[in-house]
């Protein structure tokens, strides 16, 4: 197939267009280079590249002519930013969306796969959300993902698009921009530096290892239902505190460096998602999150070249008005 995968410079689409290039798509990556797009990422993978917005219908135009499918990885991903900003969230998650599949319409695309999170269904204290749960987001991240899903849906049953949703949990591993909970702490970690934990700690995520994801969207692409979401949950559920003490024993230290910080506004205290609907189409997570954080904080020791222009730029600035501190 021709792909046109939006958002690729990041940390799950340039997983994935790993696994599309290694079975032979022809790959066209738009992608607007925010702070978390590095071309560096698609290092090795065969793509042409069109450097522009989802929200702007002249590149999206130029990417997407020719294409046979449409995979929209591109977004603003952090939780935390859109507490202190939600205006690139509209833009991107909502006109963004928006204008690709106008755009999608307009050219016969036959096929769209939005790529969406858990956080739409909001918290959960017991319990897995399965497909038909209710959307009920907390966070301006979460309420304009879920607002691009409706889009999708309503392009759907109004229009006729060949859409499908897949809605990922937390994931993790190589190439993840370190304001996240795992690569933050693992580079914290490696410098001595505390380590953040919001509140109690208690709360707890269901971990996907990225390439899991990357395959299950692919399987979507390929075998799952248009006009159908499709739940991608990860083999284990963690609380934070746990994943911060092992980070810590992989790389050799101990739990004077945790400091517990004031807590996320609003902040959701479970995730959990029933993956039956995309596991019976033949998608099973291959790593389990021992062996995935032990292979994450690895890579992160191994690559000093990727991380280190990021801790010593934006990254550095935006730490010190999120954290009230600075980085070593
Ligand atoms: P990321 O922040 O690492 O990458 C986002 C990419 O999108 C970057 O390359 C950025 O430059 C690009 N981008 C941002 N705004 C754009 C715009 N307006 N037009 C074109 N490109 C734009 O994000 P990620 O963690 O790789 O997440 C990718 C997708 O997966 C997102 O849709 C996110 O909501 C979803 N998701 C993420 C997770 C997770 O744990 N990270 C879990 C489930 C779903
Ligand atoms: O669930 C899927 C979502 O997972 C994706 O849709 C988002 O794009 C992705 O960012 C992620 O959202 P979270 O908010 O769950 O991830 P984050 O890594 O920011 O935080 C994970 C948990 O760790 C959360 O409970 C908050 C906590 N945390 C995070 C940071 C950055 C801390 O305790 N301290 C921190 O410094």
């Amino acid at each position: 197939m021709k792909l046109l995968v939006t958002g690729a410079a990041g940390f799950i689409g340039s997983t994935y267009a790993r696994v599309a290039a290694a079975e032979g798509h022809e790959l066209t990556i738009l992608d607007k280079l925010t702070y978390a797009g590095r071309p560096e990422n698609l290092e090795g993978v065969e793509h042409r590249f069109v450097h522009g917005a989802i929200e702007d219908p002249d590149a999206v135009r130029d990417a997407m002519d020719g294409a046979d499918a449409v995979v929209n990885f591109a977004a603003e991903s952090h939780v935390d930013r859109s507490i202190a900003g939600q205006d690139p969230f509209v833009t991107t998650h909502v006109i963004g969306t928006g204008v690709l599949l106008d755009a999608a319409r307009e050219l016969g695309v036959a096929r769209f796969l939005q790529v969406s999170t858990d956080e739409v269904y909001g918290s959960i204290e017991s319990g897995s959300f399965t497909e038909s749960s209710p959307l009920n987001p907390s966070s301006p991240y979460s309420a304009t993902k879920a607002a691009g899903d409706l889009l999708v849906s309503a392009h759907v049953h109004t229009h006729g698009i060949e859409a499908s949703i897949c809605r990922g949990s937390n994931n993790y591993g190589p190439r993840q921009y370190p304001e996240k909970l795992i690569p933050l702490m693992t580079l914290n970690a490696l410098h001595g530096d505390s380590l953040p934990v919001y509140g109690d700690g208690r709360q707890v995520r269901n971990w996907l290892y990225v390439e899991d994801f990357a395959r299950a969207i692919h399987t979507v692409l390929q075998r799952g239902n248009p006009g159908e979401a499709y739940n991608v949950g990860g083999p284990d559920e963690c609380d934070n505190l746990t994943v911060v003490r092992r980070i810590l024993e992989l790389t050799g230290n101990d739990e004077s460096l945790i400091e517990h910080v004031t807590d996320r506004p609003g902040h959701d205290r479970r995730y959990s998602l029933s993956s039956d609907k995309v596991r019976a189409l033949g998608w099973e997570p291959a790593v389990h999150f021992a062996e995935g954080l032990e292979r994450t904080v690895d890579w992160y020791r191994a690559n000093e070249e990727w991380w280190a222009p990021i801790r010593s730029g934006e990254y550095r600035a935006y730490y010190e008005r999120q954290y009230g501190r600075a980085l070593s």
